[in-house]
């Protein structure tokens, strides 16, 4: 018998683990359904910025080169990077026309920085009928009068100021610079986030020699990226109670299936859907069920967590005793070298 793919993302049933991660994949309703039809358990719509809802022009994007790696052929599924600009009043509109087009979910997103009045905008992303909401609390800390506690504090109270605001469930986007993880997810839990998803992913800025200029770049992911999702998956997943979403790094069955283990409850995909289009979702899918099979995991309840922090046969191996092991084991190779 085929493996049951369904899983479960903050308390929605979805048919499967592959998700399409926040970008404008999805910003029309042509390219949301090519990712149904190609598999997808649900769709996180691009960002709607604080700075949008709060009227001010400026797009965080706008100066960002997103073009840089796009792939010729599975770049003209989706929309041009250029088109990436709705208002307010589109973002809901699109939800709506969404919501008569597809059967999966559809999760909105806010992105944003301050506990301010742009979170009150949830209510409005509620009533257009999006399924869930996800809160990018994306921020570069530079003032080093921001201690951790203020920055943890201020995303507590985004997520409290948001779950006052809606019924649906909600869950946070967080980024890897946090120092103690577990305790900030149990707060967040506490706020009200019913799911954390693992992780921002910054765009890095670049220099340039030439011009002497600071050039902001959104590159796309590889696998190598998974490795930290895994890591603090692992550990989120044998700590907390929220499910987990994966972002960053999932490009192969391979891929997703260890983000599963690792504790996922899907995986969030954005870059390997702008390199080779929806086919990514499928083949995806077809690997996991074959893996499945193979192994006699009937569903992916049954292995959701199996290489976590408190189930896997080894769990120093996700802290400290591996490090140690790991890099003697560098000295000895580069030792052979030299
Ligand atoms: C072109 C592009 C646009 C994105 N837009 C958003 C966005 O609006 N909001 C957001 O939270 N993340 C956004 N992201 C980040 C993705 O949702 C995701 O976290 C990141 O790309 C890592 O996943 P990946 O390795 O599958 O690409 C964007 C990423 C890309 C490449």
């Amino acid at each position: 018998m085929s493996p049951n793919l369904e899983t479960t993302y903050l308390g929605l049933k979805l048919r499967s683990p592959v998700i399409t991660g926040a970008s404008p994949l999805t910003q029309t309703v042509d390219s949301a359904k090519r990712l149904e039809d190609a598999g997808v358990g649900a769709i996180v719509l691009h960002s709607l910025f604080e700075e949008q809802v709060v009227q001010e022009q400026r797009m965080l994007h706008a100066a960002t080169d997103w073009h840089e790696d796009t792939f010729g052929e599975a770049a003209s599924f989706f929309p041009k990077f250029e088109e990436y600009r709705f208002s307010p009043d589109l973002y809901l509109e699109h939800i709506g026309n969404l919501k008569r087009s597809l059967s999966v979910p559809v999760i909105a997103s806010l992105n944003g920085r301050t506990p301010g009045p742009w979170v009150d905008f949830a209510s409005e992303v509620e009533r257009a009928g999006a399924d869930a909401l996800e809160l990018n609390v994306y921020f570069v800390v530079s003032d080093p009068a921001d201690t951790p506690e203020i920055v943890e504090r201020r995303i507590e109270g985004i997520v409290a100021r948001a779950r006052e605001r809606v019924k649906i469930p909600v869950s946070v986007k967080l980024s890897t610079f946090h120092s103690a993880l577990p305790q900030l997810g149990r707060r967040l839990e506490s706020a009200g986030a019913s799911g954390l998803v693992l992780f921002n992913r910054f765009y890095q800025s670049d220099f340039d020699l030439d011009a002497m200029t600071v050039t902001p770049r959104v590159r796309f992911s590889s696998s190598t990226e998974l490795l930290t999702r895994l890591r603090w998956l692992s550990i989120l997943s044998s700590t907390g109670r929220a499910d987990l979403a994966c972002s960053g790094g999932v490009h192969t069955a391979n891929d997703l299936i260890k983000a599963i283990l690792a504790g996922a409850s899907v995986a969030q995909v954005v870059s390997a859907l702008y390199k080779r289009g929806p086919e990514a979702v499928s083949s995806m899918l077809e690997g996991l069920r074959l893996w499945m099979t193979e192994r006699g995991y009937a569903d992916i309840d049954s292995m959701r967590g199996a290489l976590n922090l408190a189930r896997c046969p080894d769990a120093s191996a996700h802290e400290r005793a591996h490090y140690i092991r790991n890099l003697s084991s560098v000295d000895h190779w580069a030792g052979q070298r030299l």
